[in-house]
């Protein structure tokens, strides 16, 4: 989705705001632009297609301004093209405007400004900001260094949505405005210079200090201070945040790829997750949640609600809980479990889970819960995102900064945070024994050495990825914890190598997949919960039989069955086994993207974080 950058300081503006706009690019986008204060007078720069086209715009190489601000669009309202591409100036070119987010009322605001002589050059919502500003400054009679600020207050009154707002403005040459409600917006402090931008690893190459806004928050940037207001225009003080995050986090480092670097990433995400909540022989550890016997006896329900990956690695915790704890969990998709009006009372609990921490169906679910008297529990891999604002208690998977659109170390962190999180019930409930518990400490520990050994399986998974990367369908199956797997595995497969794929719980097969099997159709079987391995081998075996080639993902000997490809993962306790059993399928996701010539980290259509519903 869009992304912000802002810059103000006594550097050249431009350089640092197009840098920052290719560290945004994984977010997904169709066009860019910057604008700068140059002597006075605001400059723009915007076009359609990748940011790296900036660098050929006439002149942008005489912008010498130290303060701008900069955007990549992904197109809501109106087709991606250079009017509608962001920063958007008011009509007497006073001030230049980039936002996030959507302005649900902009036809209506549209309306009034025409009424009062304003023209529009874009189909997009936000060229109401720009105008409505330059509306309300007009009407200020006294004029102090609050007329503007006084004039997007105003503004923001009026706008119904979400925004994360920049403003530079010719009247207030020394400064950059910012303001957000429900679109992400942090602000890096530097050293007699300030930066603005969407996420923290855009930035964090130059600071590890960050400002959070709350809703409706407003920052007033000069180069060497930051002022904070809330939305009636009184100062308030701010804690700032230091945020240990890598500079490299947001580098390919050597990698041809971020999801493939992210890929093998993966061991080390995983100790991190891991980190000091859970050791062989002390307690799980969640001083964030310190929940007691009495509040977790008293739930009777536990929905677990998320999107895509997310919602994938939810379904893993739906297992993990329902078998340690005796809770009975739903596991839902973030877009449907707000508007299905669901049965919700306070003695649910209920689980965000989002990577970005800014998916807008998920923030909306969060929200309709809490607003229902549930508990609500967020975990996110970005630190002070919304939906960990928004949520009662929030726990952190520590992955590391996520680039690639797919989804891969995110979700192996995920499941083990959450298989970390049922054990954690557990013990507080005593709902298990103390060997048991022991046991699956052991292997959740053994976890990082042994998704590494499911590593040294990329060269023959990239052999394999030439022998299938020309089909039309692929079809995965597996079934109980595995069905999870297919799940995902075919997601990644889907969205950047844009095969069409399906995944089935093998047992429906027979209920109609199957009419689609047909000669030289590749299945894809994930076989590693013991108890069902007979099972899904009779149920590969159908397809064999009606021609279909097959893959299988294994922790299991199938010798002495013949399919065409086998493709073997550590034995690991049965709720673990997706972190293993997704790796190949992972690999085999970006080895089919890479040998088409497809842009693997940025799938056509796709958006890292769907901030807009
Ligand atoms: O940031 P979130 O975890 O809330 O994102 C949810 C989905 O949009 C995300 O997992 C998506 O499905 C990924 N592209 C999958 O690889």
């Amino acid at each position: 989705m869009c992304g912000i950058i802002g810059y103000i300081g006594v550097k050249k503006a431009t350089p640092i705001l197009i840098d920052g706009l290719l560290k945004l690019e994984y977010r997904g986008y169709d066009s860019s632009g910057i604008s700068t204060i140059e002597k006075d007078c605001i400059s723009i720069m915007k076009d359609t297609g990748r940011v790296k086209n900036l660098y050929n715009l006439d002149g942008i190489n005489n912008l010498n301004g130290n303060i701008g601000i900069a955007h990549t669009r992904w197109a809501t309202h109106g087709k991606p093209s250079k009017e509608n591409s962001h920063p958007h100036l008011d009509n007497n070119n006073n001030f230049s405007v980039v936002h996030n987010g959507i302005i649900e009322n902009y036809t209506e605001l549209r309306d009034f400004l025409i009424r009062n002589g304003y023209t529009f050059y874009s189909q997009t919502d936000t060229e109401v900001i720009p105008n409505l500003i330059d509306y309300y400054y007009k009407k200020e009679t006294i004029d102090d260094k609050y007329r503007i600020l006084r004039a997007l207050q105003k503004t923001c009154n009026d706008l119904k949505g979400s925004f994360a707002i920049q403003v530079i403005s010719k009247f207030m040459p020394d400064n950059l405005i910012v303001i957000r409600k429900d679109s992400p917006i942090v602000i890096g402090k530097g050293d007699n210079e300030n930066y603005v931008s969407s996420d923290i690893p855009a930035i964090v190459s130059y600071t590890k200090e960050f400002y959070f806004l709350n809703n409706y928050e407003l920052a007033l940037l000069s180069r060497d201070n930051i002022e904070f207001y809330d939305i009636n225009l009184n100062s308030i003080v701010k804690q700032v945040n230091v945020v240990d995050l890598d500079a490299d986090s947001a580098d390919k480092n050597g990698f041809s790829h971020y999801m493939l670097k992210e890929i093998f990433e993966q061991p080390s995400a995983i100790r991190k997750t891991i980190g000091s909540r859970l050791s062989a022989n002390d307690s799980c550890n969640f001083e964030e949640l310190n929940f007691t016997k009495e509040f977790l006896s008293s739930i009777n329900k536990i929905y677990i609600v998320a999107c895509g990956t997310a919602m994938h690695a939810g379904l893993t915790g739906k297992v993990a809980i329902e078998q340690l704890c005796n809770i009975p969990v739903t596991v839902d998709i973030a877009s449907e479990f707000r508007y299905r009006n669901p049965i919700i009372d306070k003695n649910t609990l209920c689980i965000y889970i989002s990577q970005s921490g800014e998916t807008a169906d998920t923030i909306a679910a969060l929200k309709l819960s809490k607003s229902k008297g549930a508990t609500t529990l967020a975990i996110s891999n970005v630190i002070e995102s919304s939906i960990t604002r928004e949520a009662d208690y929030s726990i952190y998977t520590h992955a590391g900064a996520e680039i690639a659109v797919a989804s891969t170390k995110a979700y192996t962190s995920q499941v083990i945070l959450l298989n970390i999180l049922a054990l954690y019930f557990a013990e507080i409930l005593e709902s298990i024994s103390s060997l048991e518990t022991m046991k699956l400490k052991e292997e959740i520990l053994a976890l990082p050495q042994k998704v590494e050994e499911t590593l040294q399986c990329t060269n023959l998974v990239e052999k394999y990825s030439k022998e299938i990367c020309h089909e039309k369908d692929i079809f995965f199956l597996g079934r109980g914890i595995d069905y999870t797997t297919a799940l995902e595995g075919s997601l990644k497969l889907k969205e950047i190598s844009y095969i069409h794929s399906d995944a089935y719980a093998a047992g429906e097969l027979k209920h109609g997949p199957i009419a689609l099997i047909e000669d030289n159709v590749t299945v894809v079987g994930i076989i590693t919960d013991e108890s069902l391995v007979e099972k899904t081998i009779s149920n590969i075996q159908e397809v064999v039989t009606r021609g279909a080639k097959t893959c299988i993902i294994t922790n299991q000997s199938l010798n002495n069955i013949d399919f065409n490809q086998v493709i073997s993962v550590p034995k690991t306790c049965t709720l673990l086994s997706p972190i293993v059993s997704i790796i190949p399928l992972q690999l085999l996701a970006y080895y089919i993207s890479n040998e088409k010539g497809l842009d693997v980290d940025k799938p056509r259509n796709l958006a890292k974080s769907v901030t807009v519903e």
